[in-house]
C-alpha cells in the first residue's frame, strides 16, 4: 500500500521514535521498517513479541534488511519482506536495519529496489524511518516511490534552518515524485505557535520566484502538524513500555498525525476508511503491566 518516509536533517529529533509512535497508533496495518543508513536502533530499545515459547525476548539483528538484501540480489519481490520483519510486543511489526554504518556501503543498490517492494506490499501501509538525510543521499531513491515524505524538526531556529536548506535540495531532487511535508516536535502547550513560525519560515522558499531552467515550479512544501515534544513518552516507548503510555502526549498526538497522515494516502481497498477514535487505545500500544520487560 502506502509508502511514508520518514527523516530528518541534521540532528536527532526523534525520527526513530516517531516512527514507532506512528507505527503503534497507525489505523491501518502497517509495518515500520529502519532504513537509516547510520544503522538501526529497534534491537537496542524494543522487546519482541513472544514466540511459541511464550516467551518474549529480544529483537534478532540478523533477521530484517541485512537477510532481505542477501535474499534480493537478484531482484526483490514485495512477498519476501514478511519472512524478515519481527512482531514486537504489542503486535507492532517491524523491518529492523543494518547494526552499522559500513554495512549501508555495500547496500546502496537496495534502496530504489526496496521502496518499490514496500510500496507493493499490500494491503499493509509501511513507514519507513529514513534517519538523516545528507546531501547525495542513495535513500532518495527509496523516497522516489514513497506516497509520502515527512521531515521531522523540532521548532529550533537553528534545525527549522537547515531543513529548510534540505527540503529546497529534496523538493528539487524529487521533482515529479512524492510531496514533502514537515513534521514539527514541539511542546504540545504551544503546538500552534511552533507549528505557524515553523511554517513561516519554510514558505520563505515558496516565495523565491520559480528558475525557468527547472521546468515547472514543485507544489509547495507544508506543515503537516505537530508530534509532542514529551521525553516521558518517548523514554516509555523505547523500551519500558507500561500502562501510561496510551494516555502519553506522545502517543496522543501521535494518533492525530496518524489519522491526518492516513487521510493523504491512497485508501485501503475494503477497508474502513475512517481511522480508530481517539478515545479507543490502539491495539498495538500494550497498556498494563503486559507490556513491561
Ligand atoms: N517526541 C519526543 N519527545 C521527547 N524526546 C524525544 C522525542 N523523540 C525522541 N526523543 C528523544 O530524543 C533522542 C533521540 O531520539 P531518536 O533516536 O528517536 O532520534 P533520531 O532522530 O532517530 O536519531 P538518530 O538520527 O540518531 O537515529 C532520544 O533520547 C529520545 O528519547
Ligand atoms: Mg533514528
Amino acid at each position: 500500500m502506502a509508502l511514508i518516509a520518514l527523516a530528518a536533517d541534521k540532528g536527532a529529533p526523534g525520527v526513530t521514535t516517531a516512527a514507532v509512535a506512528l507505527g503503534a497508533v497507525w489505523p491501518r496495518p502497517v509495518l515500520v521498517a529502519e532504513c537509516d543508513q547510520a544503522g538501526g536502533d529497534l534491537v537496542y530499545r524494543l522487546p519482541a513479541a513472544a514466540e511459541g515459547d511464550g516467551r518474549g525476548g529480544t529483537l534478532n539483528p540478523s533477521r530484517g534488511l541485512l537477510s532481505l538484501a542477501a535474499t534480493a540480489r537478484r531482484g526483490l519481490r514485495p512477498d519476501q519482506i514478511a519472512e524478515h520483519c519481527q512482531r514486537l510486543v504489542g503486535g507492532l511489526d517491524v523491518l529492523v536495519g543494518i547494526t552499522n554504518a559500513e554495512q549501508a556501503q555495500a547496500m546502496t543498490w537496495l534502496w530504489g529496489p526496496l521502496g518499490r517492494a514496500f510500496a507493493g506490499l499490500a494491503p499493509v501501509d509501511v513507514i519507513a524511518d529514513c534517519g538523516r538525510l545528507g546531501a547525495g543521499t542513495p535513500l532518495i531513491e527509496l523516497m522516489r516511490e514513497a506516497d509520502l515524505v515527512v521531515l521531522l524538526t523540532r521548532a529550533t531556529l537553528e534545525q527549522v534552518a537547515h531543513l529548510r536548506e534540505r527540503v529546497a535540495a529534496l523538493t528539487e531532487e524529487l521533482r515529479g515524485g512524492p510531496p514533502v511535508g514537515v513534521l514539527v516536535l514541539a511542546d504540545p502547550r504551544d503546538f500552534r505557535g511552533s507549528i505557524a513560525e515553523v511554517d513561516r519560515i519554510i514558505a520563505r522558499n515558496r516565495g523565491q520566484a520559480p528558475d525557468p531552467a527547472q521546468g515547472p515550479p514543485q507544489p509547495g512544501v507544508s506543515v503537516l502538524g505537530g508530534l509532542a515534544l514529551d521525553p516521558k513518552g518517548a523514554e516509555l516507548l523505547s523500551g519500558r513500555w507500561g500502562g501510561r503510555l496510551d494516555r502519553s502526549l506522545l502517543i496522543r498526538s501521535a494518533r492525530e498525525v496518524a489519522a491526518d497522515l492516513t487521510g493523504r494516502l491512497p485508501a485501503v481497498p475494503d477497508a474502513p476508511r475512517e481511522p480508530a477514535a481517539p478515545d479507543v487505545p490502539p491495539a498495538r500500544v500494550p497498556a498494563g503491566e503486559e507490556g513491561r520487560r
